[in-house]
């Protein structure tokens, strides 16, 4: 893993999104998995403004998102399609057929989750795959103690998910308590992995995510495997780091081409 520790989260985003803008321009017809969620939020709308003021080109790019809620059409403003229009899709120039959020309506939800994977695997695999990280450790809505081989399928969401969704979701009661995400194995096949992480409230997953062990317990900590995963920090979601100094050290001493920033 790479991680590299920034001062705060506004900071930590558009890092990230330059590397995404990078992959881009390298490769106009990327196929980017993209997430949902608070964490990504600002590296959507740094995307937006590379877009209107640099000239970035979605005209190729190709999406997969990680996730969706079970019973959600993406009318509605909880769903992840919602979210994805508005917060990144209708103010950049990407041709919104390439753009593939799971159903959470289909009449077979088994079927779709078969054919979401057969889509990625059409469109040539997924380039960069971005990634926030649930307070339990979860990637995606890949619960503590799933499978570390799974594939996209249909989740029961934990109580604790549920809780810290609800927030944004307006109401717990409401929340549906089921979602289609992508699986561990589908992720890990993503030629590069980015994962974004901030605040107190994500310390503990981040430490259990870098330096823990391996182990189904911490979803997370899948990507210790994966051979290019890059994980962006602040300050505070990286407190707990052991080896903190350490990521520090590695990132100020990298060789210009290893820079993002
Ligand atoms: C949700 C999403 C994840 C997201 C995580 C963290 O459950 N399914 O993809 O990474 O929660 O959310 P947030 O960024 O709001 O902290």
């Amino acid at each position: 893993m790479e991680i590299l520790i920034r001062d705060n989260a506004d900071v930590g985003c558009v890092l990230g999104a330059k590397i995404i803008a990078k992959t881009i321009r390298t490769k106009p017809n990327s196929v980017l998995g993209l997430a949902t969620g608070r964490t990504p939020l600002r590296l959507y709308q740094e995307l937006i403004r590379m877009h209107r003021e640099e000239g970035l080109d979605f005209s190729q790019v190709t999406t997969f998102n990680l996730d969706e809620y079970v019973g959600l059409p993406g009318t509605h403003e909880q769903s992840y399609r919602y979210f994805m229009q508005e917060n990144l899709f209708r103010h950049i120039n990407i041709d919104v057929a390439n753009t593939h959020v799971p159903d959470g309506t289909a009449a077979e939800l088994h079927n779709e989750c078969r054919a979401y994977e057969k889509k990625i695997i059409a469109a040539g695999g997924i380039d960069l795959q971005l990634l926030g990280l649930g307070r339990n450790g979860h990637i995606g809505f890949n619960e503590p103690t799933g499978s570390l081989r799974s594939r996209t399928w249909i989740k029961i969401l934990s109580e604790q998910t549920l809780r810290d969704n609800s927030a944004v979701f307006g109401s717990f009661a409401d929340m549906p308590k089921h979602a289609l995400t992508m699986g561990i194995g589908t992720i890990m096949e993503a030629r590069r992995c980015l994962l974004l992480a901030f605040g107190p409230a994500k310390t503990r997953a981040v430490e259990q995510m870098v330096e823990g062990p391996l182990s189904a317990i911490c979803p997370g900590s899948a990507l210790q495997e994966h051979l290019r995963c890059t994980v962006i920090l602040d300050d505070s979601s990286a407190a707990g780091l052991r080896f903190a100094d350490h990521y520090r050290w590695i990132d100020k001493n990298k060789l210009p081409w290893q820079r993002h920033d």
